[in-house]
Order: structure tokens, then sequence, then C-alpha cells
């Protein structure tokens, strides 16, 4: 019997697998709103039979967001399209996540495919960027951020609270908060970005205390009976990963006191000199290390989109869950064709019964 294909319950939310689809941005919002590619996009993925759909990175504020075009939940209108993607994910069979977020020094960049780069400081696309410290991300993000203020601090954690009643309003049953990826909060807890010498940095109690207050900010308005969840890079990969390690166990323990549900394991991404060992499942060991640590359930993405591998990191409990991108980029079904790889019984019954019904009986039922 698959690992990989056993339910997961968390709080009053059942997942009928252990197989996510992460957040993956689309960068393809007019100021904030989705459209009619988010529901079409978000719509493929429910229906390819994920147990979770997480919507990508959507900003609490407008300084949040990544690119101009990325996805915002501060106005009812950003609320009231999201509440339709959530709706069509419950409907195409996957219970519906989203992810807040806010991109701090990253933000104010051009879209991928159109540089990737900070928007140049006279194009009025751009705004002034905000952090921990008025340090530069570097290489392709050279932008100066401002040193954030106690007010900005209280202000940026008061849009994290809003963001999360709008989202559970839009009908969302599953909050992910973006503490990952070197973005606003990634950067309160690293040595590279935080530089502050009052109560927000420092040592690990201080760098931690902006995630550890946004966290139970959110913690107050979002039910109890829903899953909370955080992603966090637990590691940088720039030769001091041990202590960072210990660091990002020790907050992880404190957030599990007061009400964290689960943690996704990533990578930190706060320095471009970073030497990521990227290859197939290389975060599951870590994954490994903070489930142990923390007692708390993990999922973990990066390169585990292989049926054998997928299965084995869920068997051998390095992850509950795992979380795959690009190979559902590739193929909005991939949950299916994984079904098919481990020889799931009726694998077709991950799909909706109107696809299920044929291919089950006719067109896939020798492959
Ligand atoms: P970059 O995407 O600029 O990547 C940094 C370095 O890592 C580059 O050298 C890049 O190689 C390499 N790299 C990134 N992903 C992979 C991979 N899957 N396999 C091999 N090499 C890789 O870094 P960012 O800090 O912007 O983003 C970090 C990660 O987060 C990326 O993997 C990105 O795809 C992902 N991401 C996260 C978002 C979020 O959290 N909101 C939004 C968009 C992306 P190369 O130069 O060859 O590309
Ligand atoms: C991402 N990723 C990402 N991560 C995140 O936490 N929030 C986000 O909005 C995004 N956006 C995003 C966009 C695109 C186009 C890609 C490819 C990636 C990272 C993503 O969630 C995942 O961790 C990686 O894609 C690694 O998993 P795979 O692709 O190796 O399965």
């Amino acid at each position: 019997m698959s690992a990989l294909f056993q339910p997961l319950t968390l709080k009053s939310i059942e997942l009928k697998n252990r197989i996510a689809v992460p957040p993956m941005c689309q960068y393809s919002a007019i100021n904030g709103v989705a459209n009619d590619w988010h529901h079409v996009h978000y719509a493929g993925l429910a229906r390819g039979g994920a147990g979770l759909v997480i919507v990508e990175a959507t900003a609490v504020s407008p300084e949040g967001r990544i690119t101009p075009k990325c996805l915002g939940i501060w106005n009812d209108e950003q609320a009231q399209q999201l509440s339709k993607v959530a709706q069509t994910i419950k409907q195409s069979g996957s219970v519906a996540g989203i992810q807040i977020a806010h991109a701090g020094r990253k933000a104010s960049a051009n879209i991928p495919w159109e540089g990737d780069d900070h928007i140049e400081t006279e194009n009025p696309e751009g705004w002034d960027t905000i952090a921990p410290s008025a340090v530069a991300f570097g290489a392709n993000l050279p932008k100066v951020p401002a040193e954030m203020t106690k007010d900005d601090i209280e202000r940026v954690k008061q849009d994290f609270v809003a963001g999360a009643k709008r989202a559970l309003e839009a009908g969302f049953e599953w909050l992910e908060i973006h503490f990952a990826h070197g973005y606003l909060a990634q950067s309160f807890f690293s040595t590279h970005a935080n530089q502050r010498t009052d109560e927000y940095g420092g040592n690990a109690e201080g760098r931690a205390r902006f995630l550890l207050e946004t966290f139970d900010a959110v913690r107050e308005v979002w039910p109890e009976h829903l899953p909370l969840t955080i992603r966090l890079g637990v590691l940088e990969f720039d030769g001091n990963d041990e202590a960072m390690l210990q660091e990002s166990v020790d907050m992880l323990n404190k957030m599990k006191t007061n009400g964290l549900d689960m943690v996704s394991v990533s990578v930190a991404f706060n320095t471009p000199t970073a030497q990521v060992p990227w290859g197939p499942a290389f975060l599951a060991p870590i994954s490994e290390r903070i489930r142990q640590q923390t007692g708390l359930p993990v999922a973990s993405a990066w390169g585990i989109d292989k049926p054998e591998d997928a299965e084995r990191v869920v068997a051998e409990k390095q992850m509950d869950q795992v979380m795959i991108g690009k190979a559902y980029l590739a193929d909005p079904h991939y949950t299916y064709r994984l079904a098919k790889a481990l020889n799931v019984e009726k694998p077709s019954w991950c799909l909706p019964p109107s696809y299920a019904h044929w291919l089950e009986r006719y067109h896939f039922a020798d492959k």
C-alpha cells in the first residue's frame, strides 16, 4: 500500500493523500486581483488529484508584492476574486490553501521573464522597499531597502492579520504564512539581512521576534479548527548551517507551543552566494531532522517528483507531505501519473468522476 496515497488529517481537515501543489507565483495579476488565468490555472491543478493546492504568494500590502503582477489580499476586490479561486479548487476536489506574504527587500522586481531584477528607481512601476536593515540582497536585487521603524513592524504585522482574515472569509481552509525564501520575515531571521541592534535583531531570540509575533497575531484570528502553517527556510547553505538549523528548531518549538500546525521546510535564499546542493530530494534529510527535533508534521519540496522518491520520503517518515511544483506545471494531472506509477488501485479516481469513469474503463486501463 502506498504511503504517499494515505490520507493526512490536520485539525478538522482531511487531505486525501500526501501530495500538495506548493505556492507558485503566476505573475499574472492586475493590481493584485486574480483573473481568468488564475481560475483556469488553479482549477487545472486541483482536478489533478493533489490533496492540497496552495495558492501562490499573495501580498498583504502593495509594497509586499515581489512584482507589480503578484496577487494581493489587501482589499475587498482582491478577496472577492480569490474566493472564486478557493471555490474552484474545492469544487475540483482539493483542499484550498493560500500563502500570505511580504517580499521585503526582494520586492519591486520585474517579472522573471522580463528580467527578474529590481525595477529601476526612476520607473514609476516600482516602489520603495522595506526590510529589517538598510542592506540590499545584492546580485540582481541591488536596491537598498529602508530600515523598518517600530511603527512599520506593527503595521506589517497587522497587514498579515488583515490578510489572514480576508483569506478565511474568502473560503480558504489552510493558511501558510510565507516566512521563507529571503522575503521580509525570512530576512528578519537572517544574519545576512538583519543588522538591527534593537529587540528585533541581534541574537537568535531577537531575530526570531518578528516571526513569532506575526505568527501569534495571525493565530489569534485564524480559527483553531483550521490548519495554520508556515514556510520557513531552515538553512542557507552558506557554511553556517548547523547554527541556523538549531535556531530554526528553537523557534519552531516556540511556535508549536503557540499553535503552529505544520512547517513547510525550505531554503532561506537570503544571500546570492549560497551554495545550494540542487539535486533530487536534496532537502529530505533536513526535513527529517526538523520533523524529529520539533515533532511537528513537515512538508517539503524541491525535486521530489520522481514516484520512487515521493513514495520513499513519506514511507521513511522524512516528511508527512510532499510538495510537487514544476512537475505539476508540466502535467496538471501529476498525482494521477504518480498513482499509476506506484500501482495505486484504480488510479483514475484521483481525477474528477467525469474523467475517471472513462479513463479507468477504457483509455488507460492497461497502462
Ligand atoms: P533565483 O531564482 O534567482 O536562483 C538563485 C540561484 O539558484 C540561481 O543560480 C539559480 O540558477 C539557482 N536555482 C534556482 N532554482 C533552481 C533549481 N530548481 N535547480 C537548480 N538551480 C536553481 O533565486 P530566488 O532567490 O529568486 O528564488 C529562490 C527559489 O525560490 C528559486 O528556486 C525560485 O524558483 C523559487 N521562487 C520562490 C518564490 C517565492 O517564494 N515567492 C517566487 C518565485 C520563485 P540559474 O541562474 O541557473 O537559474
Ligand atoms: C515557486 N516557488 C514558490 N515558493 C513559495 O513559497 N511561494 C511562491 O509563491 C513560489 N512561487 C514560485 C513560482 C514558480 C514559477 C516556481 C517554479 C517556484 C517555489 C515552489 O513552491 C517550490 O518550492 C519549488 O518549485 C521546488 O519544488 P519543485 O518544483 O522542485 O517540485
